[in-house]
């Protein structure tokens, strides 16, 4: 499937939904808050009102009862008429000064008759209704000039006179409690509005902080997907994003390994198979043509011809286990071994082609030893490649010795050792890739394409063994094959081990 690379559309970008859960999130945060702030304001200033409503009501009486006692002494003694008059303004002025309220007497149809002059802003005449008869009248009213107020009204008893008069004192609702709640609800709105652009900022930053890795992370997983292996990231910090782009990068190293190594193996294989096949068409294009002359080197034509058809056919055989175990597709069958009997089985293949080469082939097995169990047909063909080896390096005269021995923790360990011309300790590191040969024309006139050692490693690892090598140059090889005690997948309890190990 053809992808084609596509911008996220702005409003499903992973920063749209981070913004917008963010400011979500602390948008309802922050109602909540200020709701729950507001209502307990509203409702400790509803107490705190009624509060002071309850004390304006006391102060009123209170100054009901200094007027009442202006007025007595008044009607005593009459000559003090005037002086009385500016005594009761000034009970009203003062006093209400001190409560921070508008205080003055008004006859019962409402007229305002003391203080004179009239306060400034006050009204010259109230709405009768406001007026108290016997009882005293607390009420909200709105004045002109003043706004809302509580109204407190006190009939005054003047004694024989039947004027129905009131003292009535007026306070700014606003007054009644110093911090009303439209003052914090100002400032719950500032502080807010402030919460919020910060959350803003802050959301803007985060989103930024996550999505701009991710960004460049897709631009460069766009990149390796359309052949650039060589795409990486920047990896900046410790956090999820980073091992993400840490991953990112190891994953583009091992395609692009594995890319490599792909290329370089099929250039390998075209090699191995067209140098035989180019001696073979010459050789044979050679007798057909009739210019081989003598009957010697026709046969030795043929001989040649028939060694390059051999030599394919185990190169082809080679890369077919290979690509069977790549693939996954070679099933181990372990079961119990002698390894006694076996490891004679396996040299008894060996010893004619070292016989012919003039080796001594030793087998060094000093004490029985007990079954394990392994899939014969793996380590025979493990075996067998480094005997070969051993074999076909090792100059003549030379010896080749296979033994083996239980090693520590029940593992059964088969050596094979020559005392030929060793390898150089700067290739027993690549020994064991595909097609590395030592010295390659030495190797490859001996018939050698390098896999035999690369399978034996492959099988060995499918056994869930170890294969180790020791060599030094001019004295020899040594290369140990380690098989565990138990076969991988099967547990150690499992009823053949037991078998095993109890012998
Ligand atoms: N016992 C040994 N002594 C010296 N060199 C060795 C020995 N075994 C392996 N080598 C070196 O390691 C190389 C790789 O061995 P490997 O068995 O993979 O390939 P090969 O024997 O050349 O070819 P093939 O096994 O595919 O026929 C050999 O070419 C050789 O140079
Ligand atoms: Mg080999």
């Amino acid at each position: 499937m053809e992808m084609t690379r596509r911008k996220v559309p702005l409003f499903r970008s992973l920063r749209a939904r981070f913004l917008f859960y963010f400011l979500v999130l602390s948008g309802i945060s922050l109602v909540l808050f200020g709701s729950l702030f507001a209502y307990f304001v509203v409702r400790e200033n509803g107490r705190l009102t009624d509060k002071a409503r309850r004390e304006l009501v006391e102060q009123a009486n209170e100054m009901a009862r200094d007027l009442i006692l202006l007025f007595g002494l008044a009607q005593q003694y009459p000559n003090l008429a005037l002086a009385n008059a500016q005594r009761v303004a000034q009970v009203l002025r003062l006093e209400g000064k001190l409560i921070n309220a508008f205080s003055v007497v008004v006859n019962e149809s409402g007229e305002v008759t003391a203080p004179r002059p009239i306060p400034l802003l006050f009204p010259h005449s109230l709405d009768p209704s406001l007026l108290a008869e016997d009882q005293v009248k607390a009420q909200e009213a709105e004045f002109p000039r003043m706004g809302k107020v509580l109204v407190v009204a006190v009939p005054l008893d003047l004694g024989d006179s039947d004027a129905g008069y009131n003292l009535v004192v007026v306070k700014r609702t606003g007054d009644l409690v110093t911090s009303t709640s439209s003052t914090l609800t100002r400032y719950l709105l500032i502080a807010g509005v402030s919460a919020l652009v910060a959350s803003v900022l802050l959301a803007l930053y985060l989103s930024n902080y996550v999505s701009r890795p991710l960004h460049r992370l897709s631009g460069a997983a766009w990149e390796l997907a359309h052949g650039n292996l060589q795409s990486r990231v920047e990896v900046f910090g410790e956090d999820e994003i980073s091992r993400l782009c840490q991953y990112f990068n190891y994953m583009a190293e091992r395609i692009d390994r594995s890319t490599r190594q792909q290329k370089e193996f099929v250039a390998n294989v075209s090699h191995e198979i067209r140098t035989p096949l180019t001696s073979i068409e010459g050789f044979s294009q050679a007798l057909l043509e009739g210019v081989v002359e003598s009957e010697g080197d026709r046969r030795r034509y043929l001989e040649i011809i028939c060694r390059e058809c051999r030599r394919l056919k185990r190169v082809l055989s080679q890369l077919l286990s290979l690509s069977r175990i790549d693939s996954g597709a070679w099933a181990l069958r372990p079961e119990p071994l002698s390894p006694g009997p076996f490891l004679e089985g396996v040299a008894r293949k060996v010893r004619p082609r070292a016989e012919e080469k003039g080796l001594r082939l030793e087998i060094g097995i000093d004490k029985p030893l007990r079954d394990v169990v392994v899939d014969a047909d793996a380590l025979e063909q493990v075996l067998t490649n480094l005997l070969e080896n051993a074999v076909k390096f090792t100059p003549e005269g030379g010896t080749v010795a296979l033994s083996a021995e239980f090693a520590p923790g029940g593992w059964l360990r088969v050596l094979v050792r020559d005392d030929g011309p060793g390898i150089p300790p700067e290739d027993l590191e690549r020994i064991f890739d595909r097609f590395f040969r030592v010295e390659r024309s030495r190797a490859q006139d001996q018939g050698g394409s390098g896999l035999g050692l690369s399978i034996c490693r492959e099988l060995v690892l499918l056994m869930g063994g170890r294969i180790h090598v020791w060599s030094e140059p001019g004295k020899g090889s040594v290369f140990a094959v380690e098989i565990p005690p138990v076969p991988p997948g099967e547990a150690p309890g499992s009823a053949a081990h037991q078998d095993l190990s109890s012998g």
